[in-house]
């Protein structure tokens, strides 16, 4: 056998065995007389000696360099110092025989969890970086979630079912992945945004329960939380209302942390319109681990010539409890961070509680002390407290007090990751306006049924009008989301023709759909979630690059294929394309 145990099995209670071990060098310590080689492999570390009474193996062993693979046959003995951080750490290995399986460069950076590498480098090398426990851990974990949503769903009666790459344009909303077809010159696949009409179409099929691990791509500027191209846990279900939906799927996220986190979610996950959503934390995908509400205030504070508020659509606080000590400079700074471009306030309004009962302002000159104390009530503050008010447009206002929040809440530690706080967003507007464009988008996509109640104001006020359409959303991550799809052709097309296509662009794009459904289209629904968002999350990771295997960079590139590359002008001249060089 090649090896009988691996690098993270032994323990005292084999003494004595003989075992073989293989993998990798971790490092050599030459100590007096002895050689301590540690081996490694993805279970784990052991101690290996070598004494001196053997001195030609001992000769071999002071000649490792670290990375050599080797394979080691000797005798298990109980340490006389033990290592309590290691699971193997009571015992060594008293090596007879060393096999070099093969040697090895010198890696360009540690293989240890406190790597020396910059990401760049360690890009490059992936292959060595995921050797490191902690890259490896994350790795581990995605694939203990994957199991447990196919161990769960399966249960349920859902079927994996595999969709193409190669397809048309999917209706996300991002760009697209084109590959040039060969055999069909001048055409060109789309890579799927999501599987998204393609599991509408198995429900036309009657498969009733789909879901897929599916790869996505999509061609948009990249974020901490986004790749150019991501895995979903894809589902879809038929004859179901929104409610089976929010309920499957709250009990796949229940068995998740049950079964992979070792936490229990005993109550209902919390629900919250869109509507209430932006108006308390000012965003589609609030973070409750912690309270600190928007209160609005224009009617409180208009009328005291204070221009600021009074030109204001908007005018909105928050109360950062306990922070009424925040010096001038602590003050400068998050005002400097309300300002920056990318949130765009123009400047930021404090009124600190003392303990004294009074009130100290930086609007003072046109607010009383009594104004200032009905201020303060709306936000039920206290002495010691600090109110942070914004005011400007409606939503560029809320938006940046959105901002402010999460970075008091960050200040004071209450971003816990250990914590989780997951809600659903319902209710979303079926529409939305884009100022650029001067033209409505569908928020979800244009698949999404207008909630029934709502279908009457397509026709006078389509901006009103709420869709069956659900978000999941935990610590303030997007993690999923979907829709109630609409199933019958004659809405469906009102649709497209609400969104601005015209009837043969609508066929053109998505006719397949369109006449699927002509032939018994069951009510049906469905929603994503991104895996690599889930990963991370429960991983407490800052980027979702992290859980995956061979990432992109933030410029789209894999440094270590050193893809994308050009091609050859042959394989150019079979696709009929050229190259035009700006
Ligand atoms: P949506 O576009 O909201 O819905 O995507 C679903 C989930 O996929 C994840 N996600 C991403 N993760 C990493 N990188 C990205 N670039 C990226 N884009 C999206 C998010 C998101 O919540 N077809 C619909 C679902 C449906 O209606 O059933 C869809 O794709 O976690």
């Amino acid at each position: 056998m090649f090896r009988t145990y691996t690098c993270g099995e032994l323990r005292s209670s084999d003494a004595k065995k003989t075992v073989t071990l293989a993998g990798w060098v971790q490092r050599v310590r030459k100590m007096g007389g002895m050689t301590f080689v540690d081996i490694r492999d993805r279970y784990g570390i052991t101690q290996l000696v070598f004494t001196d009474s053997n001195a030609e193996l001992c000769e071999k062993a002071n000649k490792l360099g670290r990375e050599y693979v080797i394979q080691v046959i000797g005798e298990v003995a109980i340490r006389s110092s033990k290592n309590q951080n290691i699971p193997t750490g009571e015992i060594e290995i008293i090596v007879s025989q060393i096999n070099i399986l093969n040697e090895a460069k010198t890696p360009p950076f540690t293989i240890e969890d406190n790597t020396d590498g910059g990401d760049d480098i360690r890009m490059k090398y992936r292959y060595l970086d995921l050797r490191r426990s902690v890259v490896r851990a994350n790795l581990e974990l995605r694939h203990r979630i994957a199991f447990e949503v196919r161990r769960y769903l399966d249960t349920l009666g859902f079927m994996e079912v595999e969709t193409p790459i190669l397809i048309g344009s999917t209706p996300e909303g991002a760009r697209d992945f084109v590959v040039p077809s060969r055999m069909n010159q001048g055409e060109f696949y789309a890579l799927p945004q999501s599987p998204q009409t393609l599991k509408q179409l198995l429900m036309v099929s009657g498969f009733d329960r789909y879901f897929q691990i599916a790869k996505c791509f999509r061609d948009e500027d990249l974020r901490a939380d986004r790749q150019p191209e991501f895995t979903q846990i894809d589902c879809e279900m038929s004859f179901i209302e929104q409610e089976d939906i929010l309920q499957t799927f709250e009990g796949m996220m229940k068995h998740l942390f049950r079964f992979v986190k070792n936490i229990d979610f005993t109550e209902p996950f919390l629900r919250m319109t869109w509507h209430d959503a932006m108006k308390y934390y000012g965003s589609d995908k609030p973070d409750i681990r912690f309270e600190m509400k928007f209160v609005e205030l224009k009617e409180a504070v208009s009328g005291h010539d204070f221009v600021v508020f009074d030109s204001a659509d908007y005018v909105g606080g928050i109360c950062a409890e306990n922070c009424a000590n925040y010096t001038r400079k602590q003050i400068d700074e998050l005002t400097e961070f309300v300002k920056r471009p990318q949130i765009g306030a123009k400047g930021l309004v404090y009124i600190r509680c003392e303990n004294d009962g009074s009130y100290k302002s930086s609007i003072d000159k046109f607010y009383s002390q009594d104004d200032l104390k009905l201020i303060a009530e709306k936000f039920s503050a206290h002495a010691g407290d600090l109110i942070l008010i914004l005011a400007g447009g409606q939503i560029k206002t809320q938006k940046a007090l959105c901002e402010l929040r999460l970075e008091i809440a960050g200040r004071l530690g209450l971003r816990n990751k250990e914590i989780f706080a997951p809600l659903w967003v319902i209710d979303f507007p079926l529409f939305e306006w884009d100022d650029e464009t001067s033209r409505y988008y569908a928020t979800h996509h244009p698949f999404t049924s207008p909630k029934p109640e709502d279908i009457h104001l397509l026709e006078s006020n389509i901006g009103e009008v709420r869709a069956n359409a659900y978000d999941m959303v935990i610590n303030g991550v997007e993690l999923g989301g979907g829709s109630i799809r609409i199933h019958d052709s004659k809405l469906q097309n009102k649709m497209f023709e609400l969104l601005g296509f015209t009837p043969e662009k609508a066929q053109a794009q998505f006719g397949f759909l369109m006449n699927a459904f002509c032939y018994g289209a069951p009510p049906h629904g469905g929603l994503a979630f991104g895996l690599d968002r889930l990963v991370s999350l429960f991983a407490g990771l800052d980027s979702i690059r992290d859980c995956i295997a061979f990432p992109k960079n933030n410029s789209g590139r894999d440094v270590m294929l050193d893809a994308p590359g050009i091609i050859d002008d042959s394989q150019l001249d079979e696709l009929a394309l050229k190259i035009v060089k700006n």
